[in-house]
Parts: C-alpha cells; structure tokens; sequence
C-alpha cells in the first residue's frame, strides 16, 4: 500500500484524482441524506408567509441595502438572547427569499425589533436617524414618505415567491393588490384578507399620511412584523402542541 502511495505523491496529476475521490465520497455522505428527509426545518406554529405589504416592504428593504448594515438573525448566545430577545429559529425565516441574516452589524440585529417601538417612531427615524437618536450613523431614508408605493407588480411577486416553495394559495395570489390597500387602510373591511394571514396581521396606516399608500408604509408594516409571528410566551423547543 505504501508503495502505491509513493507513486501518488509523486504524480500530481494522480493525486488531484485521488483528492477528487476522497472529496466527492465525503460530500455524498454528508449531502445524500438531506435528499431523504422531508423537510430540515421544523415548523412552528405561528409562522406565516409575507403579506403582500410586508413583502413589498422588505423589497424596499433588500433593495436599500438595510442588510449592509443590519443582520437579522439573533444567535443562542447570551449577550444577544439579552439585548434582542429569543434566538432566532430556522422556521422564522423559512419564508425569506432571499433570506437577510447578514454578516455585518454596523446597526442593531432587526429580527425582533417589530413592536419595539411605535409606527412614529419608524418614520421619525427613518426620516432623520438624529432626531430620535443622536448619536446615530445612520443614513436618513425620509424620500420613502414621499414615493408612492409601486404596487404593479405585486401579483407577480407573490408568484415569484411559490416557485422558489412559499405556501401562497391561489386565492392569495388573485387578492394580493387588494389585501396589500386593506392592510394600509384601518377603515377597510378585513375579514378575507384576515382569514388568509391570520388575526395578529396589522390593519393601519403605518406612515402617518393615510391619504397615500408610501413606501414608507410597506417598509414600517414589515418592521413591525419581524419577529413577531412566533408566540414566545407558550414556545417551546421540541413541545410537540408548538409544531403546526
Ligand atoms: C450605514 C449603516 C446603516 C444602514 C445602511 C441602515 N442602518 Fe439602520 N441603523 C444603523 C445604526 C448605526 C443604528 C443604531 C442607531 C440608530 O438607532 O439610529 C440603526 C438603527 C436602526 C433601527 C433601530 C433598531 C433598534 O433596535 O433600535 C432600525 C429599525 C433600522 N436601523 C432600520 C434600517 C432600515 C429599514 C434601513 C434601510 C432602509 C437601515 N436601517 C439602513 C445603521 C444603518
């Protein structure tokens, strides 16, 4: 065997085969198994896909490039299960396509921060960071209260979403511009667009001027969200009565 190997370690084009191998059984050991399992992610009640506002929120989100700044995923560790609450769990973002852990944290973690402040708050901060925190390096986003929501394509994104495996259902897809003016408008009738994303969605107008549906409003409504679906009070890891 030794002899053989001698023979290896002198011709490299050999031995890039032999690592090539060595690798690919490695990989097959520990890739091949996923393909068996159903799903290698638990799923936790409460956990629900984007409504067409909070996805068009995120959209503005991903496209300002918030996650150059701002992770969102809280680690199991001490000092960050402290400041922001409970780690995240792998459920919580199931639905994010493309997901916004991050790697960078030159602002807060956001995974949690839905329901942290008011609406006010979000939009006085977005407007001018300084105003609300003095010392912050934050960038001002106020152009966001005055552009109107481009909602044209919002169909489409909900479409885009179930291909790459978010549960929306036809019905969702039919009514997302519709359900997408509910949710920014507290005095809409909601019953539908509450039976398709659940009671603990939020109806109202989230940037203050309820007479334009801003992109201001589709990022504060996704804010407000984040982190939210999951009820921590009754969760518990592995308790079978939290698994949908
Ligand atoms: C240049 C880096 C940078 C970018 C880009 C950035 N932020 Fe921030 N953000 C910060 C810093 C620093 C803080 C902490 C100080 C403060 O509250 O303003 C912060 C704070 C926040 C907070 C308050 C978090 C908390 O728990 O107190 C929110 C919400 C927020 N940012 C949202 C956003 C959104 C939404 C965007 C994109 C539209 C964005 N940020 C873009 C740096 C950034």
């Amino acid at each position: 065997m030794w002899k053989h190997h001698k023979k290896l370690e002198k011709n490299s084009l050999l031995l890039v085969i032999g690592i090539l191998v060595v690798v690919s059984i490695g990989g097959l050991v520990e890739i091949a198994p996923l393909f068996y399992l159903e799903s290698t992610i638990e799923k936790v009640k409460g956990v629900r896909p984007y409504t067409p506002l909070e996805l068009a929120g995120r959209d503005v989100y991903i496209r300002e490039g918030c996650y150059t700044c701002h992770s969102q995923m809280v680690r199991p560790l001490r000092d960050e299960v402290e400041r922001y609450g409970h780690y995240s769990l792998a459920a919580e973002s199931m639905y994010d396509h493309p997901f916004q852990w991050g790697s960078k944290r030159t602002g807060p973690d956001l995974a949690r921060v839905g329901g942290k402040y008011s609406d006010g708050w979000h939009r006085d901060h977005m407007i001018d960071p300084r105003s609300v925190v003095p010392e912050s390096v934050m960038p001002p986003y106020a152009f966001l209260a005055d552009k109107d929501l481009d909602a044209r394509d919002i169909k489409a994104k909900l479409v885009a979403q179930t291909k790459v495996g978010v549960p929306y259902t036809q019905e969702m897809i039919d009514s997302a511009a519709q359900d997408l003016a509910t949710q920014a408008d507290p005095f809409a009738p909601a019953s539908a667009f509450k039976a398709r994303y659940g009671d603990k969605a939020a109806q109202r107008d989230f940037d203050g001027d309820p007479t334009r549906l801003t992109e201001m409003d589709a990022l504060i409504a996704y804010l407000q969200m984040l982190g939210t679906l999951v009820d921590f009070s009754t969760y518990k890891a592995s308790a079978p009565e939290n698994i949908r």
